[in-house]
């Protein structure tokens, strides 16, 4: 197993000098408005200058340091923004208000069929496999871990997949989890992620992050999660250039300094991004939708993976989802069907919650989608941990 390194220690040093290390792993705030992001220390100090000309060591300020912005102790070299973008909502106010109530993942007449069962079943089984499976989700690093979650189609919920194992391995773990959007379409985490608005996109934060920067100058960029963690998107919800090769590997190369863990939503494959990311990553994720030309398109990426240099199949898992309650391909074949690789295979009910779309309630949840994302988590963390 990897042991916690200097990379850890740094982290938590840093931490501590800003607020207790459980304190500062948890969002900086939970409103629901983000707050607007921390400037580095030296944006809080005014330019020598009226016009503020820029050189490397006095930035150009161009925006008003927030009001209420705690001082923090100064990096010597910090990059800041040419301009701050708006914050933008992540669904038309109008759309939000006619989502409805969240329902539950599973049917009353379900939920209260499993109470009753669960009286008779084996306990100490059920806890000898949470203690593996929390083992396997705590395991300490020696550098930040990407996992990267691709399929060969489009909206077959890797999005939804990314915000559950985002969700999954901060609750399981202490230091920082990051969840990044890598698809500029219009994608959908930030709304699953439960972000009411966004702000700073990952083409911003390549431009903007240095070396200097500190954990804590780096998430008054990010959106923090309600439940704990930070979520950068990919872009602030509208049609606009896609995301390229260099701005990935310059932002997934930063954070992995700050970041225990970092989940990558990706585009679909075969786009560039996308076999950049499932290249680079520690562990990859492939969303197989539970239908026979999906799970037949899947083999077809594993057979990929399997012909990349340093054999990546060893290191994917595959989550096979079931996206639809009318789904009649039978699991075990279809499961059966892409082990054939090598892989590990997690099923992934339908869920009534997560079909509903909107932001993501752990606790509404079927009990069967619960366990499958945190099996899920385990496998890629299992794989993602592995030093290399
Ligand atoms: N396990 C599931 N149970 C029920 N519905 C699901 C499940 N997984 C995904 N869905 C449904 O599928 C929709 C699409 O999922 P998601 O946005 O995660 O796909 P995607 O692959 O990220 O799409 P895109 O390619 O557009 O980025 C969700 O809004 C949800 O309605
Ligand atoms: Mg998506």
């Amino acid at each position: 197993m990897a042991q916690g390194g200097d990379w850890q220690q740094d982290v938590l040093r840093q931490l501590g000098q800003h607020g207790t290390p459980d304190e500062a792993t948890r969002p900086v705030s939970t409103s629901a408005e983000p707050t607007a992001p921390r400037l580095p220390y030296s944006a809080q100090e005014p330019p020598a200058d009226a016009a503020g000309a820029a050189g490397p060591d006095r930035p150009r300020r161009t925006t008003p340091a927030p009001q209420s912005e705690p001082a923090v102790r100064a990096p010597r070299t910090v990059r800041l923004p040419l301009h701050t973008p708006e914050s933008v909502p992540t669904v038309d106010p109008r759309l939000a208000h006619a989502l409805g109530r969240p329902q539950h993942g599973d049917s009353l007449p379900r939920r209260t069929g499993r109470t009753l069962r669960g009286l008779a079943a084996s306990a100490s089984q059920d806890v000898a496999e949470g203690t593996r499976i929390a083992r396997e989700l705590q395991q300490p690093v020696t550098t930040g871990r990407v996992i990267a979650v691709t399929s060969i189609r489009g909206g077959v919920g890797k999005s939804t997949v990314s915000a559950l194992l985002g969700r999954t391995f901060n609750h399981y773990r202490h230091d920082p989890v990051l969840t990044l959007e890598a698809d500029a379409a219009l994608g959908t985490l930030p709304v699953r992620m439960g972000a009411e608005s966004v702000r700073w996109s990952c083409a911003d934060l390549a431009q903007i992050l240095t070396p200097a920067m500190q954990l804590t100058d780096v998430t008054g960029y990010l959106v923090p999660v309600t439940d704990g963690g930070w979520l950068l998107p990919a872009s602030q919800g509208r049609v606009g250039a896609p995301m390229d090769v260099r701005t990935y590997r310059t932002v997934t190369l930063a954070l992995r300094r700050y970041f225990a863990v970092t989940v990558v939503d990706c585009e679909t494959l075969p786009g560039e991004v996308a076999r950049t990311a499932m290249d680079t990553a520690h562990a990859r994720v492939v969303v197989a939708p539970m239908t026979a030309e999906g799970v037949s398109g899947t083999r077809q990426v594993l057979d990929w993976l399997a012909q990349l240099p340093h054999s990546a199949l060893a290191d994917t898992v595959v989550a096979l989802s079931a996206s639809s309650p009318d789904t009649t391909l039978d699991e075990k074949t279809a499961a059966a069907h892409l082990r054939e690789t090598g892989v590990i295979v997690v099923p992934l009910p339908y869920d009534r919650h997560l079909a509903q779309g909107g932001p993501i309630h752990t606790a509404m949840l079927g009990r069967a989608t619960r366990d499958a994302a945190v099996r899920l988590a385990a496998e890629a963390m299992h794989r993602a941990a592995r030093v290399r």
